[in-house]
């Protein structure tokens, strides 16, 4: 029987968002209907309801989510009812080229559910936010966006890993390969660039160069495991990353803001031959110039981290193991939690800066 609950709608573009009583059809083949108990307010979020991402209005928002599985459809055997799960929008396909070739993080043909939640008073279709769509009570997902971990952990804590907090690790264990011992610079200390600095540190990196133009930022980098801060406001970082490594630049600089002056930092911070991450997202009219000469010279890889490159099934159980064994600490993302009917006050904190992450909790 299609259900009746309540979610975050975002109706139309720059409309503030509000709650609506959505219907939740059974789950088909291949689907799971999770019953959702934390779900973290991202940036991207913001974007769908400022029509930045598509215009299919109305969406229905939330994505970085944990909860318990209610129901499954047909043919789904890797999650039963009554598993705790993060829920993640990169569920393989495991055979098209990329998977096949062993890299599933660049999968051509994830998977959402193919049934849509609507809106109960008019009957409309729903988008869900990045294929989630969890700020609700309930949502409808394909069975491969759920993952199943200990449910020892919190919600709250688990949702994030579903997004920004992978993203941010990922960066750093994945794409960047950081390693024991390396210098890694991390440019721009939101919640992804701190968990790129709890990755770089989980990794074994010997010092991490913050950088930020806000000293409360810094503050916060130094908890996550930041051994050095730099205020690009009052320093050059490219100068001051020079400084802190013996005149060489780092072994891994993650960019985390998406901007191209950052960019262009990351690039002349790193040491010859190193590598620098981009995990911030751009937007399409930035454009960034570069003498081809110092990319020649300069030698290492310039990589782009998408959804820190994870693999959901061996990533996110993996971290929340280290999480309750005390080795990786994600409570310090969560910096309040919320009710449903206050997501838009924490989109407007958001962007002042002034949480890492607010997580609506059901
Ligand atoms: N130099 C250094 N830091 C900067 C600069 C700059 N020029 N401009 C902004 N910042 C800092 C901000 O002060 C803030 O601490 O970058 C940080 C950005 O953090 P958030 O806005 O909280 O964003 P976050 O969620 O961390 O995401 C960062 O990664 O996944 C992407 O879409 C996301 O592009 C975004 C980026
Ligand atoms: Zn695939
Ligand atoms: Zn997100």
């Amino acid at each position: 029987m299609a259900q009746e609950v309540r979610g975050v709608i975002a109706p139309g573009k720059d409309e503030p968002v509000r709650v609506e009583t959505i219907v939740v059809p059974d789950p088909g083949p291949g689907e799971a209907v999770v019953r959702v108990q934390a779900c973290g307010v991202c940036h991207t979020d913001l974007h769908y309801k400022q029509g930045g991402i598509t215009d299919e209005f109305p969406f229905l928002l939330g994505h970085e989510a944990a909860g318990v599985v209610e129901t499954v459809g047909d043919g789904v055997t890797d999650v039963a009812p009554g598993d705790f799960v993060i829920l993640n929008w990169r569920a393989v396909c495991g055979r098209c080229r990329a998977c096949l070739r062993g890299r599933p993080w660049y999968c051509f043909d994830t998977h959402n559910a193919e049934q849509k939640m609507t809106l109960a008073n008019t009957g409309q279709e729903l988008s869900p936010a990045l294929g989630i769509g969890a700020f609700a009570e309930k949502t409808l997902v394909a069975a491969g966006q759920c993952t199943k971990v200990d449910p020892a952990v919190s919600p709250a804590v688990a949702g994030l890993l579903g997004c920004g907090v992978m993203a941010g690790i990922g960066a750093a264990i994945n794409t960047g390969n950081v390693g024991r011992g390396d210098t890694v610079a991390v440019i721009g200390c939101g919640g992804v660039g701190d968990a790129a600095i709890a990755g770089s540190h989980l990794a074994g990196a010997a010092r991490i160069i913050a950088v930020d133009i806000d000293d409360r930022k810094l503050e916060t980098a130094r908890t996550m495991g930041a051994t050095h801060t730099v205020n690009s406001t009052k320093a050059d970082p490219v100068e001051a990353i020079r400084d802190l490594t013996g005149g060489f630049g780092a072994d891994v600089v993650i960019e985390a803001v998406g901007r191209p002056e950052t960019y262009q930092q990351a690039f002349y911070a790193r040491d010859l031959a190193g590598t620098v991450v981009l995990v911030g997202v751009p937007t399409p009219e930035m454009k960034l110039e570069l003498p081809l000469l110092d990319v020649f010279g300069r030698g290492g890889a310039l990589k782009s981290s998408w959804y820190g490159d994870c693999l959901p099934s061996r990533d996110f159980p993996m971290l929340i193991d280290l999480h309750l064994q005390g080795r990786l600490n994600l409570d310090a993302f969560v910096t309040e939690t919320i009710r449903i009917d206050e997501v838009e006050k924490a989109f407007e904190r958001m962007h002042h800066g002034d949480v890492l992450r607010s997580v609506v909790v059901l």
